[in-house]
């Protein structure tokens, strides 16, 4: 196999590789994903060489072809791959060069270290594209059982205790906002992701008059207003790969988001909660205790969370000790990308899926809601507005769940004589207090679960949607 490579080797090297030195160095195993990416990145390149000067009409339109002619071979399953031109690069030139003699000037002016910088580029804003329009189809599944269960009120939880009633809209529109943050972050990274790197070079731009601008336009990296958008340093240009760590930084973020809210899910569907029911398509039995169903959906996207933290993590480590310029160890940032990409796109998918397919066990999450202690807070703020500071309020209310808990009866069965033997300014209409419809019409500023601002919110997010 000691194959020597026409491309790169041809003058320098005498032999090749031992075969585990090119099985260890090899990335066409993995980096042959990018080869859409490295054909479109070829012909802008080709078509710029044409102008500066550099192939004739014939040579650029002999290359045209034999990129497109290769194009439909690998689509095809019919391109061979080989290791031993280690990577999908050289197996795509060596290829046009076999078929087209003046794929031997295509790498004129031109690294492979700008070109799999580009590469990797094209790649992303192609996926984050995708990631984004998967995104919204997650927060519209989300409104959508918002509204499906729009009646459906549960205890909010603080420390995993019961803490105040909300709507469960309300507690899935949390979700939504920051699924919106993370689709903001996705589309600041995209504007970083799309500047072009070719003509950096090797580390050093080149000597020929290259039209950067021209090779932009052409793949798209380009503003608003149409204008090219370069790297500005060819050094960095090439050892650059920040955009790699703040996609993945990003999507580990996202991942931790959803694994919240998968672990939610899983609370919420074990018999100890009841809240919702997970449709037996998303669950799975057990091989051996017949009565289970297992949210393993769920459990797994709160598990994959893991991959894409670790892939943030692999690829800082990767990055922090490299000296300028271009280093070999870069190309371990492919894999750890392309799982990341892989995995947050279809942990986003399977959730939305997950939620068009659950659906709130009401009885359960109303019995939970009646509990009157999630209102205790309300008759301390009923205290409030008879004007008692709000600390003696919270110690007076204090003190009657203690009462209520030495007498065995819950807290909206105190008697007003009760509640007046620890606060005088308990009137008649306390235990009002603890009329659930109306505590949720009480809350009303901006952001609070009541009844009309979570019918706002769901409304202000349905025109968002569009
Ligand atoms: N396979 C390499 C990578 O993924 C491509 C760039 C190689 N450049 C080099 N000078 N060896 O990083």
């Amino acid at each position: 196999m000691n194959k020597t490579s026409p491309v790169s080797r041809s003058g320098r090297f005498a032999g090749g590789p031992a075969a585990d030195v090119a099985q260890f160095t090899e990335s066409i195993a993995f980096d042959r994903r990018l080869w859409r990416q490295d054909l479109a990145g070829s012909a802008a390149h080709a078509k710029m060489l044409r102008r500066a000067g550099f192939l004739t009409r014939r040579e650029l339109q002999a290359i045209l072809r034999g990129l497109a002619a290769i194009g439909r071979e690998i689509a095809a399953g019919k391109f061979r791959w080989q290791p031993e031109l280690e990577d999908v690069h050289m197996n795509i030139e060596a290829a046009l060069t076999r078929r087209a003699p003046a794929g031997a000037k295509l790498h004129t002016g031109r690294s492979r270290n700008d070109q799999v910088a580009l590469d990797m580029r094209l790649w992303l804003r192609e996926q984050i594209v995708k990631l984004a329009g998967e995104l919204r189809l997650l927060q519209r599944a989300l409104v959508r059982l918002a509204q499906r269960e729009r009646a459906v009120v549960i205890p909010g939880y603080t420390h995993l205790q019961r803490a105040q009633p909300v709507y469960l809209a309300h507690h899935l529109l949390a979700y939504v906002e920051m699924l919106e943050r993370d689709a903001e972050r996705m589309q600041e990274c995209l504007g970083r992701v799309c500047v072009c790197p070719l003509g950096s070079g090797a580390l050093a731009g080149s000597t020929l008059p290259l039209d950067r601008e021209l090779v932009a336009k052409l793949l798209g990296f380009v503003d608003a207003r149409g204008r090219p958008r370069l790297t500005q340093n060819s050094m960095d240009a090439v050892s650059d790969r920040d955009f790699v760590v703040e996609f993945c930084g990003h999507a580990a973020l996202l991942g931790a988001h959803l694994s919240r809210l998968a672990e939610d899910l899983i609370l919420w569907s074990s018999s100890e909660f009841g809240f919702v029911r997970i449709a037996d398509a998303f669950t799975t039995g057990s091989s051996l205790m017949p009565q289970k169903k297992n949210p393993d959906v769920a459990e797994l996207i709160r598990g994959k969370s893991g991959r894409l933290i670790g892939n943030l993590v692999a690829l800082l480590t990767l990055l922090k000790g490299l000296p300028m310029t271009y280093n070999r160890d870069l190309q371990e940032d492919k894999e750890r990308l392309f799982d990341t990409a892989d995995t947050v796109r279809a942990v986003v998918r399977l959730c939305a899926a997950m939620l068009d397919h659950t659906q709130a066990n009401r009885k359960a999450c109303q019995a939970a809601a009646s509990d009157p202690a999630l209102l205790a807070t309300d008759l301390a703020d009923y205290l409030v507005r008879k004007g008692l500071p709000f600390r003696q309020a919270h110690h007076a209310v204090g003190a009657l769940v203690a009462l209520a808990e030495r007498l065995g009866k819950p807290l909206d069965r105190l008697s007003l004589a009760e509640l007046r033997s620890v606060e005088k300014r308990f009137g008649a209409d306390a235990l009002k207090v603890f009329d659930l419809k109306r505590a949720l019409a009480r809350r009303q500023i901006t952001g609070a679960p009541g009844t009309r601002e979570v019918a706002r919110q769901l409304a202000r997010w349905k025109k968002i949607f569009g």
